[in-house]
């Protein structure tokens, strides 16, 4: 070893040992490998859905600028009230991490010239979204998101066939006693008549409402609605219906998605207090949950301005989004199922030259499409074993020194506790011949 120069101390990285461990975000789990393979089963089933029904993948940055949330999600919106996360960048750009994906989607539509392409435009998105709320049971600050929007028509086929496809997902994903509540809260001609109204109603029960209600009576009467304080809740039986204020376009309208759900069989109830909680939607808005929890798996809805709210032509569009954890844990505790590929080969080698030469071994199964574990930090043969049983592996192929140095593996069959010594070239010809005789599908 040569001399260390005179200066080494001073270039050394000084290496400050942490007391204890740090823990990830509050409300962000880590998503460990396990429940990745059940997310990707749920991806799966979200692909198969988007691409019968004809919707392309769109990714849009989770950094937007905060404004596009402020005019889009709606300022009297809890989301941009209290709960988003926002940063100043070096720059002095003010960004906010994606509270939902619509007003993005809207964002890129507008941006991408996608308003010129054939309506309706459909698309889909899967990824996370960060909300600051208090976690607790399906609620967290980062959570992921399935989202179908589908933009330029105003037919009310569109919003059932969103509903349509969230209740496929979740019926495709064996989630049982599913019920969607189903409401309108009409148009820009016809709810202002009935908001001036509610907010009569409820000023008449002002000392009966809570403090939240309160406040919301002020920036956003329909929000009263949303409450789920028990004190406020014979308050909302009372309260005028939208469907007795909606115009004769609303109307036609509901009546026309409910038509179509009935005829489709989906089992909905008309839920009059469901109003959502981001300001931008139109007529119909809905929710999927299950019958025997409150908990919401799924909602969305028709929002026909917001493409004109956000600087494009007017162009109706409806969409929604559901909510991966919370179907995660509704799988998790109701299904059992293997996600694990099992492997068809275990890969044994004892010493440094046997390791060279199983390295070799392991690229000619992979393209073989051979699916081979092995278990190399184990030194022993016995350890080896002993992994490849575990994992229920019918073949083993042994590299020892000998192996090694004559360009040949033992190969096992743990079935029929036989072993024998094949040439190392033809190693993954033999197994895919017995592969194919024990009827094993290679991957
Ligand atoms: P959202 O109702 O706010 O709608 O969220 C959709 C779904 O995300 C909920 O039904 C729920 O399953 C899940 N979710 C919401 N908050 C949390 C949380 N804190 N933790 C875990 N899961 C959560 C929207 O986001 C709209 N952008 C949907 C839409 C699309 N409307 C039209 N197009």
């Amino acid at each position: 070893m040569g001399r260390r120069p005179k200066d080494y101390m001073k270039n050394k990285i000084k290496r400050v040992k942490m007391k204890s461990i740090l823990r990830a975000p509050k409300g962000m789990p880590d998503i460990l490998p396990e429940e990745n393979l059940l997310r990707r089963k749920i991806f799966k089933a979200v692909e198969e859905m988007a691409n019968f029904y004809g919707f392309g993948q769109i990714e849009t940055p989770i950094l937007e600028e905060t404004k596009l949330f402020l005019h889009g999600t709606g300022p009297t919106s809890e989301i941009v009230q209290k709960q988003m996360f926002t940063l100043k960048t070096p720059g002095g750009d003010i960004l906010a991490l994606r509270p939902e994906f619509t007003p993005n989607i809207i964002r890129a539509y507008l941006e991408n010239g996608m308003s010129n392409w054939s309506k309706p435009v459909k698309l889909f998105s899967w990824g996370p979204v960060f909300r600051y709320e208090q976690p607790q049971r399906g609620r967290y600050r980062q959570f992921w998101q399935c989202n179908f929007e589908i933009l330029g028509s105003s037919d009310p086929i569109y919003d059932v066939l969103t509903i349509q496809i969230f209740y496929n997902l979740l019926t495709e994903l064996k989630i049982k006693n599913l019920l969607i509540e189903i409401n309108t809260i009409g148009c820009d001609n016809c709810r202002p008549i009935w908001q001036k109204n509610l907010k009569n109603y409820f000023h008449s029960k002002q000392k009966f409402l809570c403090l939240d209600c309160k406040n919301r009576l002020k920036t956003n009467p329909l929000r009263t609605l949303d409450c789920k304080k028990e004190s406020c809740q014979s308050l909302k039986e009372e309260a005028p219906k939208m469907i007795d204020y909606l115009c004769p376009e609303c109307r036609k309208h509901f009546k026309q998605v409910l038509e179509f759900l009935e005829s489709m069989g989906l089992p909905y109830v008309i839920n009059h207090n469901l109003v959502r909680g981001l300001d931008y939607y139109t007529k119909t808005v809905f929710e999927i949950r299950k019958t025997d929890d409150n908990i919401a798996l799924c909602g969305g809805g028709r929002y026909d301005y917001l493409v004109e709210m956000l600087g494009g032509k007017s162009t109706p569009a409806v969409g929604g989004a559901a909510g991966v954890e919370r179907l995660v844990e509704l799988i998790k505790k109701s299904q059992k199922i293997d996600l694990f590929v099992k492997p068809k080969v275990f890969l044994i080698a004892i010493g440094e030259l046997p390791k060279q030469k199983s390295l070799k071994y392991l690229e000619l199964l992979r393209k073989a499409k051979i699916y081979t574990a092995e278990s190399f930090a184990h030194e022993s043969l016995k350890a080896q074993l002993r992994q490849a049983d575990k994992l229920e592996v019918r073949y083993v192929v042994i590299v020892g020194q000998k192996e090694a140095l004559d360009d040949t593996v033992i190969l096992r069959d743990m079935k029929a506790s036989t072993q024998e010594v094949v040439s190392g070239e033809k190693i993954v010809e033999e197994l895919k011949k017995r592969l194919k005789n024990d009827n094993i599908n290679i991957i």
